[in-house]
């Protein structure tokens, strides 16, 4: 379906469920208050008749424009169950008001909201960011919808009290309802006879089914709202309980929780390369180039390169982040990867840490002339920002040097440079 027939479908479909909810509401109110519902309500019956004409149209065509369409792929189950909607749709279009059937039929039109826990569902699909939240308010609904139920079937027991008016009638019963489904019971208004005793049980021990189903339900639902913050707080509090048992130093501590709220801000926890790993080779790579996008932006190398090799290169990268004071490179050192500055400051030292030799920003790389010249580390690099670094390891450097010389011939020019800028003056070359 094209973009616009999808909000078409949406719009019609949230219209249809709103005609669904509202009759789900008025039909046990009219079968209570035939008399005094008759005139107010009749206009209302016949726009919900209109509208479930148009919504069993509207279905009828979606079928057949499926069927055309090659729903041939459909399974035998799906089109069942495509079917069984639409005796549910033609149900609810039947116009009950001026049939001549006993006006409980039109309890049938209830089927409807079927279509309306189906729209449910799918919006929760839609919006997987809210789906909790939307768990929430569907649940509440659903449940206030019951607590209106129950307060007519108690009306339609008891029956209606010609002390009061209709709405008072109504507001007796949904206080009973509500005080006895949460078992508060408070005895001013108690059932007479059996047919209402064993009513009262029935909802009481919904009430107690209700009850449990929320507390476990709600409290989960309210938890799993941000599922990346309780995470978070979650490795926080385990963190802090470690470093405590082990006595890790304060400032050690300090860099920690420092690091593991950077990560939070920036990435709201999540490890990239673990929340796509599982996902198939191509798919991978097309979030993958999404994802390192802003480096490959920022690298001037590879602003005008290839796609080949900007494809070979950005699936290859992994992100990493540094705080402020990290050493991410010690000279001396064997190394294993170089590192592109995404964002963030890095400075090159002499190896005791007091020279600066340059300072390194977005855009930039180091790290490559170990691996170019199979050398130990010359330098030290230190990150004096929070830093977000995309790391290459030595292999993949190796095989990206060997497909694409424009690369390594960059590198090594690069590399060439800042060696010659490192040499003490009487070792440089004339
Ligand atoms: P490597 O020797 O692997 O580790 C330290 C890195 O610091 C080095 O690679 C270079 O990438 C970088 N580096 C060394 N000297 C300079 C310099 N003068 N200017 C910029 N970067 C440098």
């Amino acid at each position: 379906m094209r973009a616009r027939q999808v909000r078409v479908h949406w719009i019609w479909s949230a219209l249809a469920g709103v005609a669904a909810i509202v009759a789900a509401e008025e039909i046990p109110i009219a079968l209570l208050f035939p008399v005094e519902s008759r005139r107010a309500l009749s206009v209302l019956e016949w726009v919900l008749t209109l509208v479930f004409v148009a919504d069993l149209v509207f279905h009828l065509q979606l079928a057949g424009k499926l069927h055309v369409g090659g729903a041939a792929r459909q399974s035998g189950r799906s089109s069942r169950y495509g079917k069984a909607w639409l005796v549910v749709d033609a149900l609810a279009a039947i116009p009950f008001q001026i049939l001549p059937v006993p006006a409980v039929f039109r309890l049938l039109l209830l089927a409807k909201l079927g279509r309306v826990g189906q729209l449910m569902h799918r919006w929760r699909q839609h919006d997987v960011h809210r789906a909790n939240l939307l768990r929430l308010l569907f649940f509440l609904f659903w449940l206030a919808l019951l607590a209106h139920w129950i307060a007519c079937g108690w009306l339609a027991l008891r029956g209606i009290a010609p002390e009061f008016d209709p709405l008072t009638n109504y507001v007796r019963a949904i206080y009973w309802c509500v005080t006895t489904l949460t078992t508060v019971g408070y005895g001013d208004i108690t059932p007479v006879g059996n047919a209402q005793m064993l009513f009262a049980v029935a909802v009481m021990m919904l009430g107690a089914a209700v009850y449990g189903y929320t507390i476990a339900n709600v409290a989960s639902i309210l938890a799993n709202i941000d599922p990346a913050k309780v995470r978070y707080q979650e490795m926080v509090e385990k963190m802090t309980a470690f470093m405590k048992y082990r006595n890790v130093p304060p400032h050690l501590q300090r860099r920690i929780l420092e690091y593991n709220t950077y990560l939070w801000e920036k990435r709201l926890g999540y490890d990239e390369s673990t929340a796509i790993s599982g996902l198939p080779p191509s798919l991978r790579s097309d979030v993958l180039l999404f994802l390192n996008g802003d480096i490959i932006e920022r690298v001037p190398l590879f602003r005008g390169a290839s796609e080949e090799f900007v494809r070979a290169i950005a699936l290859e990268m992994r992100p990493t982040i540094f705080t402020p004071g990290d050493y991410i490179i010690r000279a001396g050192e064997q190394g294993h990867e170089m590192y592109f500055i995404s964002r963030g400051r890095v400075e090159i030292v002499s190896p005791d840490g007091k020279a600066v030799y340059a300072t390194l920003t977005d855009g930039d790389f180091f790290g490559e002339m170990a691996l170019l010249h199979d050398q130990p580390r010359s330098a030290s690099a230190r990150a004096t920002d929070y830093c977000d670094l995309y790391l290459l390891e030595k292999a993949t450097f190796n095989h990206v040097l060997d497909r694409f010389p424009e690369f390594a011939s960059h590198i090594a020019e690069v590399a060439g440079k800042r060696r010659q800028g490192n040499q003490p003056a009487s070792e440089a070359p004339e």
